[in-house]
């Protein structure tokens, strides 16, 4: 359905609709602003009901200098989550993107190395079990051509590093959903194939597998009629993957192609993907939340990585003031009913 060129929502709070339907609605945060920004802070409480650390939830800041590890703004972050009824979703025990240094450098013999991810894992789960609801347990796994992605843990271990670092997890947290995680697997293609293969291997071979994060980092350009991406493809791809029981997070979404306050036909273009995304995973039942990577356009990694001309991904403004994208996302919800 096409969005509302006005709002039609009732002003409610992204965090009370998604509540009144029992979905989790999220973003990516820092310890560091949650601190500093009080509007940072109060603009998370009020509208969202999930946070993931957007960095500091990873190896590199959590073990940078082996053997010493600093949970620091983890646990800021577990904090403000428990102290505004909010979910955690845990990012990520295992990725080649946030692997430290000292890791790369080693020279350890495979079992060393299955011997040190099963300590960090174990370390790491077992220091949030009960206060994380679900994990990233291997990130990016998968490369862009649809084989195994040759990070240093394939390199140390081998291709079942993978299957291991579920079943760790899970002996750390048995309540955690773990969740296998990537990009450009979102459609059907060849790597969102070869994700489907991954974990429909896991679980045939009884991994511990709950689920798969669709991070959803796109473009304007994307979608529509010489986009690689739809609504359609993204609905096809959610139940295959809801066919082996496996939920489905949207975990890391921001839409490219709007630079600066945008204008009103990009605004309302970017506002119809948010719309389509949300409302095609609220249509699926094995779709149980979305989650933004952050909220505003004031803090976005899409900034410095892509370039200015890319630097309004998000629902909110700089000024944390609600875009178009933000109704899309309301509307989406009211929509979609209340939960019985
Ligand atoms: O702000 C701190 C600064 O205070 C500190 O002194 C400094 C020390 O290194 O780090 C600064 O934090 C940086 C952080 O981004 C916030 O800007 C980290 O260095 C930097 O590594 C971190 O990069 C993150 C990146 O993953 C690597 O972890 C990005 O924020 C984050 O958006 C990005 O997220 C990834 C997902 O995990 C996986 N999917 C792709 C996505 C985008 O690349």
């Amino acid at each position: 359905m096409p969005i509302s060129s006005a709002s039609q929502t009732s002003g409610t709070a992204l965090r009370a609709l998604a509540d009144a339907r029992g979905f989790s609605i999220g973003a990516a945060v820092q310890s560091g602003l949650i601190a500093d920004e009080p509007v940072y802070a109060e603009t998370l409480a009020r509208e969202f009901n999930m946070v993931v650390a957007e960095w500091e939830m990873k190896m590199d800041p959590i073990e940078r200098q082996r053997g010493v590890l600093d949970f620091t703004g983890a646990d800021a972050i577990v904090a403000f989550a428990a102290a505004n009824d909010m979910a955690v979703r845990g990012h990520a025990l295992v990725w080649h993107g946030a692997t430290p240094a000292w890791v790369e450098r080693s020279n350890m013999t495979r079992d060393e190395a299955m011997a040190y991810l099963r300590t960090y894992i174990h370390t790491v789960v077992g220091r949030y079990r009960g206060r994380v609801m679900a994990w990233d347990v291997v990130n990016e796994g998968i490369s862009d051509q649809g084989g195994m992605r040759r990070t240093v843990w394939y390199n140390l271990i081998g291709e079942d590093y993978i299957e291991m670092a579920f079943r760790w997890a899970h002996e750390a947290d048995p309540d955690a959903l773990l969740f296998y995680n990537d990009y450009a697997a979102e459609g059907m293609n060849s790597k969102s194939d070869a994700v489907y293969e991954l974990v429909k291997g896991l679980l045939e071979r009884g991994a511990p597998i709950h689920g798969v994060g669709l991070q959803m980092h796109v473009s304007l350009s994307d979608f529509g009629r010489f986009g690689w991406l739809s609504a359609e493809q993204i609905a096809q791809n959610i139940e295959r993957l809801g066919a082996l029981g496996l939920q489905v997070h949207i975990t890391e979404m921001d839409v490219r192609g709007v630079s600066g306050a945008g204008t009103p036909e990009l605004l309302e273009q970017q506002a119809q993907v948010y719309y389509d995304v949300l409302a095609t995973c609220l249509q699926a039942e094995p779709c149980t939340a979305l989650l933004t990577w952050g909220f505003t356009d004031r803090h976005t990694w899409i900034r410095p990585f892509f370039g200015p001309a890319d630097a309004a991904p998000l629902p909110f403004d700089e000024g944390y003031q609600p875009k178009p994208a933000y109704d899309a996302l309301a509307q989406a919800l009211t929509e979609a009913g209340v939960s019985d």
